[in-house]
């Protein structure tokens, strides 16, 4: 048996199809764009950006215009340098300056301290235009770099899936922040479709893959260009290991289903212990009225959170779309998603 006989091909090349690929085409994005171009254009000139909050759901393109964003003003700008942080990898104050600073080709001792590594940066803020982006801003652990970045200088794109990150955030800080923010609103099928498209060409053989094939990933990605790609990689995978030479539709309605999971992996990642609890119930339970979730959440853990605190949660449950508010008030119902 020959195993590595030919068999039927359909990927090409798989990198336009993997999450870091940066594309050469942005589409449906012009407006968050310019938005964003008019915030730290001043630095292009030499002058103090103003701050950028992008906020909106999974896979609507965020870290994709961060890194355009980074990328134009380097280009344009001999005075730029940027920074690019995961704070879900780096949550500490200390763990995103040495990042930041290893970016801006600054050697440290990553064991001197947040204090030292902070003046450290204060002087390479003052040599140039530093612009650093905290993508998954809600999950650093303090808010000591929202407000000691700025002081000294340096703009900051801030990126969240949840609107409402930056709203619990000091009063103080929030006002030497005076960020602007900046909406991505999950695409519609067709603009999925359009990014499927664009990608295909670099990553299948042209006959592979049919317009309904590409048709059925958009509409099932609901609005999330990640789960659209995720999923055309995984169908065409299918179709292979079958030695198939097109993808079909239930290829990729089976490829899907456990693209799914990775969504679901993704948002359980951003909750903290009282919300996992919460969202476990639910998961059990399918649907509960809001009192009878919050007495299933006492009896449930050691020391629960106050009510206001438990409406804090489900909100944040809600705009992660794990799970469905209906109704309002005392008469609202909680029913889980994914
Ligand atoms: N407008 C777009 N044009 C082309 N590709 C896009 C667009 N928006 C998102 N993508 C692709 O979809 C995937 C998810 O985008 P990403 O920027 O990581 O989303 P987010 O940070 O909002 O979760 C990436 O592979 C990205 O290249
Ligand atoms: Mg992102």
């Amino acid at each position: 048996m020959d195993y590595f006989e030919k068999r039927a091909v359909i990927i090409r090349d798989d990198t336009p199809l993997r999450e870091w690929f940066v594309p050469e085409h942005i589409m449906h994005r012009e407006g968050q764009q310019q938005e964003i171009a008019r915030c730290l254009k001043p630095i292009t000139l030499n002058r103090a950006s103003r701050n950028v909050f992008m906020y909106g759901p999974c896979g609507t393109g965020k870290t994709l215009l961060a890194q355009w964003v980074m990328k134009e003003l380097e280009a344009h700008s001999a005075q730029a340098r940027t920074a690019y942080v995961n704070c879900w990898k780096r949550n500490t104050t200390h763990a995103a300056l040495t990042e930041i600073l290893s970016q801006l080709d600054v050697y440290v001792n990553y064991k001197q301290g947040t204090n030292d590594l902070f003046k450290v940066l204060e002087k390479e803020a003052a040599k140039h235009k530093v612009v650093v982006t905290l993508d998954e801003v809600d999950a650093l652990e303090t808010t000591e770099l929202l407000y000691s970045l700025p002081r000294s200088g340096i703009g900051l794109v801030m990126i969240s899936n949840d609107a409402y990150a930056l709203l619990d955030v000091d009063a103080r800080i929030k006002s030497s922040l005076a960020a602007e923010g900046v909406e991505f609103p999950a695409y519609t099928t067709e603009e999925v479709y359009d990014v499927l498209g664009d990608r295909k060409k670099y990553a299948f053989v042209p006959s592979s893959v049919g317009e309904t094939v590409l048709k059925t990933a958009a509409r099932l990605a609901d609005g999330d260009c990640r789960i659209a790609l995720e999923t055309m990689r995984r169908a065409a995978l299918l179709a292979e290991d079958a030695d198939r030479e097109t993808v079909t539709a239930e290829d990729v309605k089976n490829a899907f289903s456990s693209t799914k999971n990775l969504r679901k992996t993704e948002a359980l990642k951003r909750l903290n212990p009282h919300e996992k609890a919460l969202y476990l119930i639910l998961e059990k339970q399918k649907e509960l009225g809001t009192k009878e979730l919050f007495t299933a959440y006492n009896s449930e853990v050691k020391e629960p959170a106050s009510e206001r605190s438990y409406r804090n949660y489900m909100n944040h449950l809600v705009r992660l779309g794990l799970v469905k508010a209906k109704g309002e008030l005392t008469g609202r119902k909680y029913e889980h998603v994914i």
